[in-house]
């Protein structure tokens, strides 16, 4: 990290506590010395998200991420180191000396920078549009569409002539090139000239939940194709990490979010008071949305359009939010299209209804597999009622949840009770011994979230002593003179694990073990998740005092052990061979404690 002093770094560090800075982001709960959450990383139900107060580091035991609070700003924001420091230097009010990048880190910066502020300057030049003569039609259409003068402030609403180059020249103007305006999306070039993207439309500017436009969507004023344009993916700009409206929401009181599809379905439902709406922006939900929503809520409802395309949409959106550990439910339009439509028509006090009838997902997946078969047909009303038994099963592990449900279903589709919920156990039992039988069910059993992690590969037996020594000894550096004169760096199997250790004894030398320092350093490499979990011994975490030093203790035994006997097997030299016999046995006889 040549571009920032190491005693910069360091400031930055100590005055941003890691346990404050990450539970400003995520939820997190003490536990012993430590804090746990949930994983803002990957998608889980139950906390394995670790922060630890004396290491100033973080450590997910589910997917395997770690670090210090830089890196963990660098995953969380998607940005780049400088922009960390940044982020976190105002946090903690620090002036951060200049021109500390690289030439490459300061261009990459650079163009972001531009970037947003260009996409800044072209949403106020469409607000100013629609306020001028020329943007009349502008505001008639959102007056039509029955927006106030506040919900358009709020929204930024703005309006793209019917010139075709006139963002160009207001941005050319303003100082950006070509080339910049070319990375933006906001122009097309053309063998002809540059145009813009968004002409004779109303715009909706798409922000980010710092409040940074990044993008747009623009409205064609009437019938016409496409109804809607978006800007396409930048540098700025990932559709899959953002939802429209969760600038807003994400700050919502209530204890769920609203999804539903279109811009204006958010906006509609804003302006009624329901500012906890969001919409994914024009593209299939993917797991990095309910990624993102669960670090805002525990609680989903679909408001998703009453139609065939919303319905697939439910369908496909569902699985991906169970995945991510939210609870989902589906709210009823009928006999409307949209929110918006909805809201126009019934208003806010009908809609409130809505979402206290709202069910869970799992009863509107139900009625959708229903029309798959023919009750006149009892064969097919078997296969029905086994599918219905089977996912019941599989769906609900807490007995009460699963019960009602069966209950519920019972009723809906005509079958006694006492029947469906014998067939529902009956499943249940199998799975459950079918789970025992092998370790793995995983994937397709429905049990765990489609996003499983990958299986970890199993390690060697070394490894883990290995990953147990160096966790033990970050945790206890008292421990490290019973092994200094013993233990190398070079005695580790791979290359990281040696520069970790290095790293980790020159630390143990002066005895100040700091392992957010250490973590500063397996940045620039990008490797701190890996140092991270060497430095997480999952048995270290489970054990307690008297097993974790006797596991310390045959662990580097184990190590010593294995080094040796690999010497002795490639040495020629029998006087050496002698020498490397007798270390061996001095180490079966080395009592650490
Ligand atoms: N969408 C899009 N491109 C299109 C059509 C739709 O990106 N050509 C996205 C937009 O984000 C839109 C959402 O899909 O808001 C839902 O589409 P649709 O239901 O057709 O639009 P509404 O939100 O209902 O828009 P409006 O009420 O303005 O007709
Ligand atoms: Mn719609």
């Amino acid at each position: 990290m040549a571009f920032y002093s190491e005693d910069i770094i360091e400031e930055v560090r100590q005055r941003n506590p890691v346990v404050d800075v990450i539970g400003s982001y995520i939820h997190l709960q003490k536990k012993g010395g430590n804090y746990f959450g949930i994983c803002p990383f990957h998608n889980e139900k139950s906390p394995s998200f670790s922060v630890s107060p004396s290491r100033q580091a973080y450590h997910c035991f589910g997917c395997g991420k770690g670090g210090n609070v830089i890196t963990f700003v660098m995953d969380y924001e998607n940005c780049s180191f400088p922009e960390a420091m940044d982020i976190l230097a105002k946090r903690a009010g620090i002036d951060l000396p200049k021109q500390e990048y690289t030439p490459q880190q300061k261009k990459d910066a650079d163009l972001r920078t531009t970037l947003l502020s260009m996409h800044k300057d072209a949403a106020l030049f469409y607000v100013h549009e629609l306020r001028s003569e020329g943007g009349k039609i502008g505001r008639a259409y959102f007056n039509r569409r029955e927006l106030t003068e506040e919900t358009i402030r709020s929204f930024g609403l703005g309006y793209a002539s019917q010139h075709n180059d006139a963002l160009y020249r207001y941005l050319k103007e303003k100082g950006y090139t070509d080339e910049q305006l070319k990375e933006s999306g906001l122009v097309t070039l053309k063998e002809t000239g540059v145009y813009d993207k968004f002409w004779n439309r109303v715009m909706f500017p798409i922000m980010d939940v710092n409040n940074h436009v990044i993008g747009f969507g623009g409205r064609v004023m009437g019938d016409g194709e496409p109804k809607y344009l978006n800007s396409p993916e930048t540098k700025i700009f990932e559709k899959s990490r953002n939802m429209y409206g969760l600038n807003v929401a994400r700050r919502t009181k209530e204890s769920y979010i609203l999804v539903c599809e279109g811009y204006m379905d958010v906006i509609s439902m804003h302006q009624a008071g329901f500012t906890n709406a969001v919409a994914s922006l024009g593209t299939a939900f993917t797991e990095q949305h309910g990624t993102l929503l669960r670090r805002y809520t525990e609680e989903v409802i679909l408001c998703y359009d009453n139609d065939g395309a919303g319905r697939k949409a439910i369908l496909r959106a569902a699985p991906i939010l169970k995945g991510a550990g939210l609870h989902v439910k589906v709210l009823n339009l009928m006999p409307y299209k949209d929110p918006d439509e909805f809201m126009k028509n019934l208003g806010p006090d009908a809609f409130r209804e809505r979402i206290r009838d709202a069910v869970n997902v799992f009863l509107f997946e139900t009625a959708c597999m229903r029309e798959e078969y023919d009750f006149k047909d009892p064969a097919e009303k078997a296969a029905f009622f086994n599918k219905a038994a089977n996912r019941l099963a599989k769906e609900f592990t807490d007995p009460i949840e699963r019960n009602a449900y069966t209950e519920a279903v019972a009723k809906q589709y005509g079958i006694e009770f006492d029947i469906l919920k014998r067939q529902v156990s009956q499943i249940g039992n199998q799975i459950g011994l079918t789970k025992r039988e092998e370790p793995e069910p995983q994937a397709e059993s429905g049990l765990q979230p489609a996003s499983a992690l990958p299986r970890k590969k199993k390690e060697s037996g070394n490894v883990a002593a290995e990953k147990m020594v160096l966790t033990y000894l970050s945790d206890a550096p008292q421990v490290y003179a019973a092994v200094e004169k013993w233990l190398k760096p070079s005695d580790f199997s791979d290359e990281l694990m040696q520069e970790t250790a290095s790293a980790l004894f020159e630390q143990l030398k002066t005895g100040k073990v700091d392992i957010s320092k250490m973590m500063d350093r397996f940045l620039e490499n990008d490797r701190h998740d890996e140092v991270s979990a060497i430095l997480n011994s999952r048995f270290m975490a489970d054990a307690d005092d008297a097993e974790r030093r006797g596991a310390f203790s045959d662990a580097v035994r184990r190590i010593l052990l294995e080094n040796c006997s690999r010497a002795a097997e490639s040495c020629e030299d029998p006087m050496l061979a002698m020498e490397l016999l007798k270390k061996k046995q001095d180490i079966q006889n080395l009592k650490l404690f």
